[in-house]
């Protein structure tokens, strides 16, 4: 495997073969490559919604001005931050890691009390946007992952968030859209598969001091 290679095989895809399908064994990396995203204290406040039913996507092509990726992928993964950060949120973590490390309570009561005041200095805005930074991270990871697998996805922020989060009723489960991923195997007329990649010069995007 030569990371740079599939780093370089990978691009932004413009068109889905849609009669190509990922198997169970594929989707399964990628949904536990993003439960296993680094999020920051690890409160993993980011959630990944999962779609295969094209009768579901239809009326997402409108609200992704017409990209047509959500429809003809495999599957299209939308990334999801919930729409607050709560007490019970914290908690629950911490409960998590007792019962995973068997951490005693003493040790993690601190942690846990910091992070719940930390938490209360932010407004519901705030930790909206300290969310999205995690889903960005969910995102790269994800798309590295992608490559390595040989799977062709389009990383998008061109689509209308309040018009997803109604259609998939999204606010009845906490959660507000971020990023789309649509997932699959390339078209083989993309042409945008064949074109050179764009980067600035190595020594222009990098500093060694
Ligand atoms: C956060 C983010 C949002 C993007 N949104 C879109 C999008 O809505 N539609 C699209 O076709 N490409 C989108 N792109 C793809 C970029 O245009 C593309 O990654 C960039 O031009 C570099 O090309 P490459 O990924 O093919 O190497 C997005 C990329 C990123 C990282």
């Amino acid at each position: 495997m030569n990371t740079i290679k599939q780093l370089e095989w990978r691009y932004a895809t413009k068109k889905f073969d849609a009669n190509k399908t990922l198997s169970k064994a594929k989707l399964e990396i990628l949904t536990q490559a993003f439960n296993l995203t680094a999020t920051s204290f690890g409160l993993q406040t980011i959630k990944l919604v999962v779609i295969e039913d094209k009768e579901i996507r239809e009326p997402l092509v409108k609200a992704s001005y017409n990209q047509k990726q959500v429809l003809d992928a495999s599957h299209l993964l939308v990334i999801c931050i919930q729409d607050n950060v709560v007490d019970a949120d914290v908690n629950s973590y911490y409960d998590n890691i007792k019962e995973t490390r068997k951490t005693p309570d003493d040790i993690l009561k601190p942690f846990r009390e910091d992070l719940i005041k930390m938490m209360a200095t932010k407004s519901v805005q705030e930790r909206q946007q300290w969310s999205t930074n995690q889903a960005y991270i969910s995102l790269g990871n994800l798309m590295t992952v992608c490559a390595i697998e040989g799977i062709d996805a389009c990383p998008m922020e061109g689509f209308v968030p309040a018009k997803f989060d109604e259609i998939l009723k999204l606010e009845e489960k906490g959660l507000k859209s971020v990023l789309l991923l649509p997932v699959g195997y390339r078209a083989e007329d993309d042409m945008f598969s064949e074109f050179k990649k764009v980067r600035k010069p190595i020594e222009e995007a990098v500093i060694t001091l």
